[in-house]
């Protein structure tokens, strides 16, 4: 699984970082960016989907 943040629907509401900081952090201005390269290790996965189900401007994206 890898995760992506589509910075053009971030709106920072921040979520993602809340609920799942071992994937996402935040930039200086507050909008989500993904930790590393976004490949989610598989006991991380359940983070990862609680995180896109939170984000109110789905903008995250799993592949
Ligand atoms: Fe952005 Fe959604 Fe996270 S709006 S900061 S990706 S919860």
């Amino acid at each position: 699984m890898k995760i992506r943040i589509d910075p053009e629907r971030c709106q920072g509401h921040g979520r993602c970082y809340d609920l799942a900081p071992e994937l996402f952090s935040e930039d200086d201005e507050g909008y989500g960016q993904v930790i590393g390269d976004g490949l989610v290790p598989p006991d991380k996965e359940r983070a990862a989907r609680l995180a896109v189900s939170n984000c109110p401007e789905r903008a995250i994206e799993i592949s």
